[in-house]
């Protein structure tokens, strides 16, 4: 490159506003420069490895050639800097803010609640807007699409959509909107409601803004003139350890390469960029050949059509499918399987930017296109100094992990895809953790080609991904079928074959080896079913496959249906004022939709502000030998390295009378154990600073990581608990039937999009504290951090504005990243700012208790369960954190619905070497429940009958006590069960799902109906009360603080909605404040769905106190307003500031007797769920869910609905998906959405109605409500037993009927494998003891 062709400057825009940027540096993303340099907060990180969708933005880019304007939504955390130039960035601050005007796609995604926490919410605007700028009238799978890439941990998705859908024409149809069965198509009103009462709606869409596309931002005239008229010359970023250049013709790119071989080719950056950030990879030279045009070519010919290697996978897949409508459908067998693999190929935001070529070469083993391209002899096109040569895509290409034959300096200049041939077919299919999204387990792609006029195979060709180290060919399985007639011995013989060539060790990395060999075969009897039909169609074999063995290639329902919503209205005669019992949108709905909400790491940074990074133990156990910090202090801008010697005060924290290190002082005791932190100027020599530590260990012999190996070497944390009633020893003497079984259930991890963040500011003086941060119990970081800094409380403040999902993951440990960020802001007398990335916050912060349990059931002919003996094995890892409460919360709900008259349960913390486990939503409920609900499922299945016919005849029916002498009355929760079954119309569906089993030989349905009554409350009566603070400002306005922090759940919204009865004026007066522990001291834990009981009744006693004394000068002027009385309090002298107090019931268990009162009352309900289930692949969908709940009187039905449906999908994760891997030496391996996969848009049941029950009232909560937020995640355990059912049926088929173990999550392996198909029967186990696994069988 000669010097005065490059350049050195970078120009773009963003949201309308000129950047130009002179050297700018290679190694920054977007993302952090528009946080970062830009100031625009609104794009969030949630992963910064493209797998959230957090940080999405769209780009528009000018191209000359079409004279158009391409816009696509794209993840900034991958997106270099360097590659904008010419780029029209938009954010979510550039679509629309409160200040000007809300964009329609924020106000309806808020409006129809789909923003709970709101830290994606961001994101899926972006995603949504990018879609409208180009189809502003989609279509329902558009929106699903669109939204693809995009998580949420809080709302379930469901209102996500639907705000969605209100831009979509095919909403505007009563079906569409969710108004039931009867269709205004149809001329039907839906059923129960009379033509005079429309029933409440959660939103009106008639008060939404119109979609105004003169209100986007115009692309920016500049850039196309640019593009038009300037010379493109080369460009050369210098960055501190690394060069950057875009060169702008082939020419000069070959040349770059010749001189730099190992210099990679970025082009997508999403392989490039996961590998710099995750595997350390650092590439000093870096060529980024996106402006060079031939690499952009597309060019098509009878013979095929022809990519060039920088196209981006969504440019691929739109050009094939235009020329699938386009030419005769016998010559696009190999477009229409790559079509195939494309739609289900990472989110739209990869597949916008991720390049064919860049796909072909960064060889992944499981690569979707890959063994299609090889199956279809598929060609590609090198460039490099030498000249130009083809080379075709098979085995001899692929040649390692990540590894191909092409020279270290040629160039893919494109991609060559033939059209078929006649006689040829080609298929391809991919099974996958998630079914969008994921990196597929196993992946394929088949091509055949048959002598014409026969079934005499010709030619075959089948390659797999996810079954070795790179794209694998099964060549001598093609080779012993080619020549013969395609028929049941030839595939037979074929099957054989192929277990013999794939075959995979049984430590394979990634595990799963059984499956993954299963799916090979089953993969292939796809294909050749779908051979056999093709084969029918053109005549060459006379039967088709009949129709229960042709379900094996129908693919799964996908489409969503309109879902319901019920809930009561408000009673007659409610004034119009009073929100109360109405579904207001949450209150900060709207600021999170523009960006303008501020989560921690919105806050501007201070002056002098210093940033943490941890340094954890790479020893499950160990001794401490050093801590060398001395190269750590080298790095520029490292400041200091905090050890627990730096702790001025307790270098421990007390929980439940056991102690727990702040920083590890002797010993470590898990993979991840913190041990020391490094505070920097910047996050990046912080980063390189604690790579720098070096710790000494010595390896303490014989670590413990599973429950089994607690339980031999009896590691526990003490007490273990007991509860029994009746006599089960006696009991079991007097039964027909003795069952023994057990489960698993593995953890969870909390994934809160917002990851563990704070700002520890020192005042300066008097050793004051000011800590901003993300958690759900600021008092107990206030205390923990007085107690560790050695000063009073008084001198730490905690603030919690919003907080962006907890779950449970942001009480305990929290806090002691607080007490070490504090210690490092005490030491530096600096502001410290401290926010995990992802992959931290996964291995430090500990995760739902996997458990075990066992059970042992007496029952008798009738299906009565007399006694039942429950054996609970917790595995808590390294601390006792909360592991004590939740080992007593899983006894206290052993018994779920059902009277068992001798019952018993036990239950164990079992101390292991993994990550220390923590609170999570349900608190031990999720296990403890799954437990005995699978005891029943074992008990129908023993006596030939549905579970739900034994969950009957077991259910408490009258006024009852529990096994703790607990008196309740279970009215309400009989009344769920029987209308959940009424709603679903469970028992005609039951006939239909036995008749569907009956048809399908491949394909099961299975259902499930699950009950709930959930404790509500803390059964440590002191942790019941609240507090609260209510100021009224001389123009009116009110303030409230209360203890409670808003975390998504809506609490600030029913505050203000309680705040506004009880003052008499609207919700639009007042205003709640952060959670503030100057204000509000001594705060309860937002948690155990008590938050709005006991806030809401502080609030209320506040609120009543100020109207009380207002009363007088009400009295004086009776035709005063609310603005006249406060300045007539106020000129009298009346105070206009109240706390307000609520004490909490007087609850206890005590364990010595076993009994108590530990919960205020019981949220009830139940909940049906249909499922299908592929049972060659274990794939399955959530056809249909119905959930009735008994909350009382909702104060919010909108807030409660999205509690209730987020619940549901987390539990729907929790036991069908989620799934924390650690390897044999306890290092946490999944550590990020590209490994643990939470449910996305794609996993919400195709039909999802929630019904609150009418008529319900409840003495002991505020205005006769209930707390919801945790009951509902265990009836996501309906889906499991779903495919529980549907794997029995498929089990019959086998000729197994009788109980069986699944243990959960019930992924798509274990459901495969529980089928047991004729193809996993074929794998031969691996002898247990005679290899090392991949990962421990956890718990
Ligand atoms: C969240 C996420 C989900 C994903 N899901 C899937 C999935 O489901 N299925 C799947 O198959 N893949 C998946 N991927 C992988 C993705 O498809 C690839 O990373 C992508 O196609 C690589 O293209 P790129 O342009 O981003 O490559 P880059 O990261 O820019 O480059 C990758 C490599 O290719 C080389 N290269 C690029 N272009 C050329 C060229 N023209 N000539 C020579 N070498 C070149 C580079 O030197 C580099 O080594 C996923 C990735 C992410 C981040
Ligand atoms: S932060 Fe970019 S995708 Fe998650
Ligand atoms: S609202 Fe989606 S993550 Fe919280």
């Amino acid at each position: 490159m000669s010097e005065n062709k490059e350049t050195n400057c970078l120009c773009f825009y963003v949201n309308g506003k000129k950047v130009t940027e002179n050297n700018a540096d290679p190694e920054t993303m977007l993302l952090s420069y528009l946080r970062e340099r830009l100031r625009l907060t609104g794009t969030k990180y949630g992963c910064g490895g493209g797998g959230c969708g957090a940080c999405t933005v769209m780009v528009s880019r000018y191209q000359p050639g079409t004279k158009t304007i391409l816009h696509y939504s794209a993840n900034a955390c991958l997106l270099p800097v360097c590659q904008l130039q010419g780029a029209a960035v938009t954010t979510v601050e550039g679509i629309g803010n409160t200040k000007t005007r809300v964009h329609p796609v924020q106000e309806r995604i808020a409006k129809a609640h789909g923003s709970q926490c709101g830290f994606c919410t961001p994101g899926m605007v972006m995603s949504m807007y990018t879609l409208l700028r180009n189809k502003p009238q989609p279509n329902m799978e558009d929106i699903t699409v669109a939204l693809g890439g995009n998580l949420c941990r809080c709302t379930g998705y469901r209102p996500i959509v639907d705000g969605c859908k209100t831009f979509s024409p095919e909403s505007n149809c009563c079906q569409a909107n969710g108004n039931g069965a009867g269709c205004c198509l149809n001329g039907d009103l839906p059923p129960e409601r009379s033509e005079n009462e429309p029933p409440p709606q959660l939103f009106d869409q008639e008060d939404l803004l119109p979609l105004d596309p003169t209100q986007d931002l115009i692309f920016p005239p500049e850039l196309i003139l640019m593009a038009e008229m300037e010379p493109q010359v080369s460009q050369l970023f210098r960055g501190e350890r690394m060069v950057w250049v875009s060169p702008v013709s082939l020419e000069e790119l070959i040349q770059l390469k010749t001189s730099h071989p190992q210099a990679p080719l970025v082009m997508g950056n999403t392989n490039i960029g996961p590998d710099i950030k995750f595997k350390g990879a650092w590439h000093p030279i870096i060529i980024s050949p996106t402006r060079v045009q031939e690499l952009f070519e597309v060019t098509k010919t009878p013979q095929g059509v022809c990519f060039g290697a920088g196209c981006s996978l969504s440019v691929v897949k739109a050009l094939l499918e235009g020329l699938v409508q386009e030419i005769p459908e016998e010559k696009t067998e190999i477009y229409r399987s790559l079509l195939q693999q494309l739609g289900n190929l990472g989110g739209q935001q990869i597949r916008n930017v991720a390049s064919i070529g860049g796909n072909i070469v960064s060889a992944y083993p499981n690569s979707d296109l890959n063994p299609v391209f090889a199956a279809g002899n598929c060609t590609l096109n090198v460039v490099s100094k030498r000249g130009r040569r083809e080379i075709l895509l098979n085995k001899d290409f692929f040649v390692g992990f990540g590894k191909t034959s092409l020279k270290p300096d040629e160039i893919v200049l494109s991609v060559f895809i033939p059209v078929s041939r006649q006689g040829e077919f080609m298929r391809a299919f991919r099974q996958a953790p998630r079914k969008e999204n994921a990196l597929a387990t196993v992946t394929t792609g088949m091509r055949v080609m048959f002598i014409e006029g026969s079934s005499v195979v010709k030619e075959l060709s089948i390659y797999y991904g996810g079954v070795g180290p790179c794209t694998v060919s099964a060549t001598k399985t093609c080779a012993a079928v080619i020549g013969r007639k395609w028929d049941e011995q030839t595939l037979s013989d074929a099957y054989t074959q192929l277990l013999d060539e794939i075959s995979l060790s049984p430590s394979h990395p990634g595990g799963q080896v059984e499956f993954r060999r299963s799916l090979t075969l089953s993969l292939l009897f796809k294909f050749n079913l779908q051979m056999l039909h093709k084969l029918w169609e053109m005549n060459v074999i006379q039967e088709d496959l009949s129709e229960g063995v042709s379900s094996a290639i129908r693919p799964l329902p996908k489409q969503l249906q309109p879902s319901l919503q019920e809930f009561q209205a408000v009673v007659k005669g409610q004034s119009g004022d009073d929100p109360v019992g109405r579904p207001i949108m949450h209150r900060s709905a709207i600021s999170q939709a523009t960006g303008e909400a501020v989560y921690c790491d919105d806050i501007p940074k201070m002056d002098g502000e210093l940033h943490l990074v941890l340094v954890t133990s790479t020893r499950p156990h160990a001794k401490i030998l050093d801590i060398d910090i001395s190269e750590a202090l080298r790095v520029p801008g490292v400041v200091d390295v905090i050890t627990s010697k730096d702790i001025p005060g307790k270098k421990f924290r007390t929980f439940t009378g056991i102690d727990e290190d702040i920083l590890a002082q002797n010993e470590v005791s898990c993979v991840g154990h913190m041990v020391c932190a490094v505070v920097a100027d910047n996050r990046k020599q912080a980063k390189r600073g604690a790579a720098l530590v070096k710790i000494a260990y010595e390896d303490q012999p014989g670590p413990v990581f599973t429950v089994e190996e607690a339980i031999e070497k009896q590691s526990f944390f003490l007490p273990q608990r007991m509860i029994e009633r009746g006599n089960v020893d006696e009991a079991f003497d007097k039964v027909d039937h003795i069952y023994e079984g057990e489960i698993r259930l593995g953890g969870q991890e909390h994934f809160y999009m917002e990851t563990q963040s704070m700002v520890v500011v020192p005042s300066g003086e008097e050793r004051e504290l000011k800590v901003y941060i993300s958690c759900q119990h600021p008092t107990y970081a206030q205390e923990s951090i007085a107690e560790t800094l050695g000063i009073p409380s008084n001198r730490v403040s905690c603030h919690v504005k919003r907080v962006g999902g907890a779950f449970g993951g942001k009480v305990t440990k929290t806090s002691i990243i607080a007490c070490i960020t504090s210690v490092a802001a005490w030491k530096t007398g600096r502001a410290v700012r401290c926010v995990l990335e992802r992959g931290e916050d996964m291995l430090i912060t500990g995760a739902r208790h996997p458990v075990l349990g066992k059970h042992k059931v007496g029952f008798m002919n009738d299906g009565r369960i007399i006694a039942a003996d429950l054996h609970y094995y917790a595995n808590s890892g390294n601390t006792a954190d909360e592991s004590l409460l939740v080992i007593e919360k899983i006894l206290l709900h052993l018994d779920n619905a059902y009277k068992v008259p001798n019952l018993r349960g036990r239950s164990v913390a079992c101390k292991t070497n993994l990550p220390s486990n923590t609170a999570f939503r349900g608190f031990g409920v999720p296990q403890s429940m799954l437990v005995t609900e699978n005891m029943i499922n074992d008990v129908a299945m023993k006596l030939g009958c549905n579970a739900e016919e034994i969950r009957e005849i077991n259910m408490y029916k009258e006024v009852s006590l529990t096994h703790y002498k607990f008196e309740f009355d279970p009215k309400n929760l009989l009344r769920c069960w029987d209308e959940c079954k009424e709603k679903s119309d469970y028992g005609s569906r039951r006939k239909s799902v036995a008749q569907f089993n009956q048809q399908n030989r491949w394909k099961k349905r299975g259902m499930a109906t699950i009950p709930i009554k959930y404790g509500i409350a803390f059964s440590d009566g002191f942790l019941n009360q609240a507090a609260s603070l209510v100021h009224i400002y001389k123009d009116g306005s009110v303030l409230v603080s209360h203890g409670g922090t808003e975390m998504g759940q809506g609490i600030h919204t029913k505050m203000q909605q309680v705040a506004s009865r009880e003052l008499h004026i609207p919700a639009s007066l007042i205003h709640i404040t952060e959670t503030n522990t100057s204000a509000v001291p001594n705060t309860c834990p937002s948690a155990a769905s008590f938050g709005t009981d006991a806030n809401g009744m502080a609030v209320k006693d506040a609120c009543e106190i100020l109207y009380q004394r207002l009363e007088p000068v009400r009295k004086q002027n009776p035709e005063g307003t609310w603005q006249t009385w406060v300045t007539s309090a106020f000129i009298q002298r009346i105070s206009l500031s109240a706390t307000g107090y609520y004490r909490g019931h007087d609850l206890y268990m005590d364990w010595e007797k076993q009994e108590g009162q530990p919960y205020a009352y019981f949220t009830y309900g139940a909940c049906c769920s249909e499922v299908e289930v592929d049972c060659l692949t274990g794939d399955y969908r959530t056809v249909r869910t119905d959930i009735v709940m008994d909350i009382g009187r909702s104060i919010n039905p909108s807030v409660d609905i999205g509690q209730i449906e987020g619940a549901f999908i987390q539990g729907l994760g929790l036991y069908t998906m989620e799934e924390l891997k650690f390897s044999p030496s306890g290092v946490l391996y999944t550590r990020g959405p590209s490994q643990y996969k939470i449910p996305a848009v794609c996993d919400i049941p195709l039909q999802f109605n929630v019904y609150l029950l009418s008529g319900s009232d409840n003495p002991h909560a505020i205005y006769s409500s209930k707390g919801i937020g945790e009951p509902v995640l265990f009836l996501g355990s309906s889906v499991f037993f779903a495919i529980k059912d549907a794997v029995a049926a498929a089990r019959v088929e086998a000729g197994m009927v009788g109980p069986f173990t699944l243990n959960s999550p019930a992924t798509p392996e274990r459901t495969c494998l529980a089928c047991n198909t004729p193809f996993t029967q074929k794998i031969p186990a691996s002898k247990q003891g005679s290899f090392q696994p991949w990962a421990l069988s956890i718990p």
